[in-house]
């Protein structure tokens, strides 16, 4: 297998680059604006950076687990996050199309509104912000331009950058560090997801890429919970003191982006079609733990 992985110096994409590599693929990993040894420069704005790793790797299959991932800055800068997320998508499909690569598109649960999760894959989007909107367009595109397509959506990532101390800026890594550090942190009571060890997602598709899997896939955590259970888990695994943990409402904590309050995916197609088993937040963080040891 020949997979360009856009994104490898991300959290997803750089556990998948060493997965794939230890899978014995053949695979090509690319960053964007953290340059990371080993990995080639790509911009999906980019149309010649594109060209460039295409005809050079000539890559069976792409997975896009790249672009603008921070809720709050594609509130902040919508343009930005429509020039990478929607148009750099349009020239991404279009690349895939010319070398006739299949593309795996990682997607997220923020394509739903959060009124009623989590959520099936059947199940109708309304983005009630920039990023899920633009996500949400960008697997429009992906369906009506490439019949083969697969699509994985996720939720509420954690996991390191094993390739790059830039990217260690998700929500579990934060609140390991600040509690370490002996601060508060906050952690709102209403707000829902299926949190998601980048490991098991990363072993997800691989499955699903082995399978030749087409359509849309929810990969994610096997449990339902809000921000301030999931925070003492943390506290649980990493022994941290959880004095610190401040219990807060979504509305207190003032974020520049609507947040879907009960989102989180149901994963009972992956678990039926034997493609992974389900990682609870124990089992989850204690592997993080691990990882963290070593990076
Ligand atoms: N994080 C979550 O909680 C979460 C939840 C649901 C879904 N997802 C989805 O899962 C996927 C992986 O997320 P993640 O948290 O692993 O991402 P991440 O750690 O934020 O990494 C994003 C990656 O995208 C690259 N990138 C940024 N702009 C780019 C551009 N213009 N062209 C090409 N590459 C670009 C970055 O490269 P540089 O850093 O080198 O610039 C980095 O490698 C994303 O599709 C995201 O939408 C994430």
């Amino acid at each position: 297998m020949k997979l360009l992985i856009i994104g490898a110096s991300g959290v997803l994409g750089s556990r998948l680059y060493n997965d794939a590599i230890k899978n014995k693929w053949n695979v090509l990993g690319t960053y964007c604006s953290h340059e990371c040894e080993g990995l080639f420069y790509l911009d999906v704005r980019d149309k010649a950076s594109l060209e460039k790793v295409f005809n050079f790797f000539r890559p069976e299959t792409v997975v896009m687990a790249g672009g603008i991932t921070d809720v709050d800055l594609c509130t902040l800068k919508p343009k930005l996050a429509m020039d990478v997320n929607i148009k750099g998508t349009m020239n991404l499909v279009k690349k895939t199309k010319e070398y006739d690569a299949r593309l795996v598109y990682v997607s997220t649960d923020y394509v739903f509104d959060g009124e009623n999760g989590p959520y099936k894959e059947n199940d109708k989007p309304n983005p009630i912000n920039m990023y899920g909107r633009t996500k949400l367009e960008a697997e429009n595109i992906i369906k009506s331009k490439l019949k083969d397509c697969l699509i994985v959506r996720t939720a509420q990532l954690y996991g390191v950058a094993e390739r790059s101390s830039a990217q260690n800026s998700n929500f579990t890594l934060k609140i390991i560090h600040n509690m370490k550090s002996g601060k508060n942190v906050y952690a709102a009571d209403d707000l829902y997801s299926t949190p998601t060890y980048a490991g098991s997602l990363s072993e997800i598709i691989i499955k699903l890429i082995e399978k030749k899997a087409k359509g849309v896939y929810h990969g994610a955590g096997a449990e339902f919970l809000n921000r301030y259970d999931y925070v003492n888990k943390i506290a649980d695994i990493f022994g941290l003191d959880k004095r610190l943990i401040q219990k807060v409402k979504l509305k207190d904590l003032k974020l520049k982006a609507k947040r879907p309050k009960k989102g989180g995916l149901k994963i009972d197609k992956v678990v039926k079609g034997k493609i992974a088993k389900p990682y609870d937040c124990k089992t989850g963080l204690a592997f993080l733990k691990k990882d963290m040891s070593y990076a």
